[in-house]
């Protein structure tokens, strides 16, 4: 395994943040789906090409990936060892041969220069302690002309998971939940950011644009509140108050809930994401 310097994430997602997402993977799946081909498009994977994942988790995209490049193959980095096991094991069941996958840290991970004809990431980005040395190793890694494409989270505002938990406000001590910060959720919510930090890296025609779709977050109000508030910020903020609060939360997020209904009586909330798309330059060692 390479070196981890991103400690904190290490923990987070070895812990109970990395158990939550391996054991409700359908659950997050069924969230994100929607920017599944905006990203695998974007990257341009076809036939034979080699594409590395990074911060897999469960490896979603990586087999959706290796779907596209039947000649080629996909290959999974994370620091999640529990993500990791479920990744694999999803793998196999599908069996698929051309799939692999590796605990590491994308940061410092010693990966074969040019080894990559694409690079993709479905929000396992936003967590590095040092973003530019983290996107140069990621940019090393890819073949000259390689192509980079990821999803990040847009403004907390574009969000509607965010305005539900932003609900509980008074209820909950929220603080500066949600603000743009590093590392975390929303580091990489500011496009002038994003193309300064790839361009930093040693990355060539970055665009960054916006890309909107419905995720589904429950069978219902109760079952949406419940997921929300079991996830790592709803844990986090609810460990800090008393059972009455916490009832109360869960009333008042079951509420806001309802009104996101959908006809099949399933919440579907809004997310706006930043597609983000750059180029390892030809001519680069
Ligand atoms: C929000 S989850 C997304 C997981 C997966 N891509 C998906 O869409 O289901 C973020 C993932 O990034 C991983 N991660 C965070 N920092 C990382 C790093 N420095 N190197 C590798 N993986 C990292 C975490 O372990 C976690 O699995």
């Amino acid at each position: 395994m390479s070196e981890i310097v991103n400690t904190e994430q290490a923990q987070a997602w070895n812990g109970p943040e990395g158990a939550h997402w391996a054991s409700h993977q359908d659950r997050w799946n069924a969230v994100n789906e929607g920017f599944d081909a905006p990203l695998l498009d974007a990257a341009g994977i076809t036939g034979s090409h080699r594409t590395l994942d990074v911060g897999c988790g469960a490896g979603q995209t990586t087999r959706l990936a290796a779907l596209r490049s039947p000649r080629g193959s996909a290959h999974g980095l994370d620091l999640s060892g529990p993500m990791l096991a479920e990744a694999r094991s999803r793998a196999a069941l599908e069996g698929l041969a051309h799939v692999t996958f590796e605990q590491g840290d994308a940061q410092t991970h010693p990966f074969e220069p040019g080894s990559f004809d694409a690079a993709i990431s479905r929000y396992g980005v936003m967590f590095f302690a040092d973003p530019e040395a983290a996107f140069g190793n990621i940019g090393r890694a890819l073949r000259p002309g390689g192509r980079l494409a990821f999803v990040c989270p847009a403004e907390p505002s574009l969000n509607g998971w965010v305005t539900a938990m932003a609900a509980l406000r008074g209820i909950l001590p929220l603080g500066d939940f949600a603000a743009p910060g590093l590392p975390g959720m929303f580091s990489l919510s500011s496009p002038g950011r994003v193309r300064a930090v790839l361009t930093a890296a040693g990355f060539a025609d970055v665009a960054v644009d916006p890309v909107e779709a419905y995720g589904t977050w429950g069978k219902d109000a109760d079952d949406a509140a419940e997921f929300l508030l079991d996830t790592g910020p709803g844990r986090h903020f609810l460990g800090q108050v008393d059972a009455a609060a916490r009832d109360r939360a869960r009333r008042t997020l079951t509420d806001h809930l309802r009104g996101h209904g959908a006809a099949d009586g399933t919440i579907r909330l809004l997310s706006t994401s930043w597609l983000v798309t750059a180029v390892r330059p030809a001519g680069v060692s």
